[in-house]
């Protein structure tokens, strides 16, 4: 007999179950609640709320830990590559090595669009956001597959997984080009995913591109940190939308736009606009701080703050780690990770941080390093679409494996006027 909480209401005890997880956590399972009671839960902002069961990513916010279908992100980071964490996130296993040629030969083959689908760009003014841009894209292209869309068909599923991944980079490296105006790319398939990717972006035909180790390694360290972080408010977008049997480049482009929030994945673009903000009006951290914890005062500081992580954010710790190893290879002294240090030693040490448990997130560092690559801070966030992709699409793929699949509807408490009569225009 499993373990079951008891809920009075009214004049009526009822049983909940609890459910347990593999790492011990506990649900009180309250799926029967309305009808065995006619109450609903109330749980702004979901902090309280567990959507679905999963198998993919751990967290426990309080010890700072984030596991990949049980890996360690610290392992992960030092001995994987993105494709490979992308197939683990997907697949639920680390792959063989016949798995992963097969796996990234059939991405690497998919990072061309139709030419015709080129055209699409032309229509978008030069300074489109790219996460505008990246999420009409990827919506728009689906058109070109209507035969392949059918969420429950395994075969469908496979080949439009493969073909997100692989052209989710050209869509987003196509929206940067047209807004410098220089030519689009065509992806080389003798390089791999990354080294592909940062052609498309910083290459042009009347030149050899040979990507640079350092940056090539820099920014898929940078994709696996981002590649999946449970049921987050993009991720929760996915599942919701998804649940509609919408096809995945539906769900997807619904993911992205949740993503480009600034108190989410566009938080990084924030970051560094703040850091050089603070450089550019010669502010001392100390006053950005101060201008930060007050409440009239709506900017907040940026990258710091986890809706789970309590005590530390471990992708920060090691993205910061990268931040200094890249730097140095690469030569670059940044004025913008000076003022980034200062304002985390700041904010490390004072009470309002402090009892907040507001600590530097995955955003906090992240845009240093794509800073100093060059690239442009409007891009950053698309660079975070392209490391989650494959998170979402996990989650997407367990959604509809789910037993307990239902479409997603949550209910309301409704405060608006009671019953009201029509009146005619002449009597208001
Ligand atoms: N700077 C100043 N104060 C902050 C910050 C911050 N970065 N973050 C939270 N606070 C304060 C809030 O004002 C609030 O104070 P109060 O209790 O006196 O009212 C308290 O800390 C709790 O903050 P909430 O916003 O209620 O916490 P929540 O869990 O809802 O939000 C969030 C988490 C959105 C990440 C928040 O910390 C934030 O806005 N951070 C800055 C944006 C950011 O970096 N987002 C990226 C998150 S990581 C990701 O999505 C990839």
């Amino acid at each position: 007999m499993g373990e079951n909480a008891e809920l009075r209401v009214g004049d009526q005890v009822v049983e909940l179950p609890v459910v347990v997880g593999s790492e011990g956590e506990r649900a009180i399972d309250i799926s029967k609640l309305r009808s065995q009671t006619g109450y609903i839960t109330l749980d702004p902002g979901f902090a309280n709320t567990g959507s679905c069961k999963s198998s993919i990513t751990f967290i426990d916010g309080e010890k700072g830990i984030l596991r990949y279908r049980g890996i360690p992100i610290e392992e992960l980071a030092e001995k994987s590559s993105f494709l490979e964490v992308a197939y683990l996130l997907i697949y639920g296993r680390l792959p063989t090595a016949e798995d992963l040629e097969s796996f990234s030969g059939s991405v690497i083959h998919h990072t061309m669009i139709h030419e015709d689908f080129k055209k699409f760009f032309a229509a978008l003014p030069k300074d489109a956001h790219p996460m505008a841009a990246c999420s009409a894209t990827v919506g728009a292209i689906a058109t070109f597959y209507p035969d392949s869309l059918d969420p429950r068909d395994e075969r469908h599923v496979e080949v439009s997984i493969h073909r997100l991944i692989a052209k989710l980079p050209t869509l987003a490296a196509y929206a940067y080009k047209h807004s410098i105006g220089q030519p689009f790319m065509y992806p080389q398939n003798k390089l791999d995913y990354v080294g592909n990717f940062l052609r498309l972006m910083f290459g042009n035909p009347c030149e050899e591109y040979e990507p640079d180790p350092v940056i090539r390694r820099a920014l898929d360290l940078l994709f696996i940190l981002h590649a999946d972080h449970e049921q987050n408010c993009s991720t929760s977008t996915t599942r919701l939308v998804g649940s509609s049997m919408v096809n995945l480049f539906g769900t997807i482009s619904a993911a992205i736009n949740a993503l480009w929030g600034p108190l989410h994945g566009g938080a990084n673009q924030e970051v560094i606009d703040m850091l050089a903000a603070i450089r550019d009006e010669g502010m001392t951290g100390r006053q950005f701080v101060e201008r930060a914890k007050t409440k009239d005062d709506t900017s907040r500081l940026m990258g710091f703050g986890h809706r789970v992580y309590k005590n530390f954010d471990p992708r920060a710790r090691i993205i910061k780690k990268a931040c200094f190893d890249v730097l140095n290879k690469l030569g670059v002294h940044s004025k913008l990770l000076e003022i980034a240090v200062e304002l985390e030693e700041i904010a490390l040490k004072d009470d309002y941080f402090v009892e907040r448990k507001l600590y530097p997130n995955v955003d906090f560092y992240s845009g240093v390093i794509y800073n100093a690559i060059g690239t442009p801070s409007n891009m950053f966030t698309a660079l975070f679409a392209i490391g989650r992709l494959p998170g979402w699409i996990a989650q997407w793929v367990e959604l509809h494996g789910d037993p307990d699949f239902r479409i997603g509807r949550p209910r309301q408490i409704y405060t608006g006027p009671t019953k009201a009569s029509y009146q005619t225009v002449g009597e208001r």
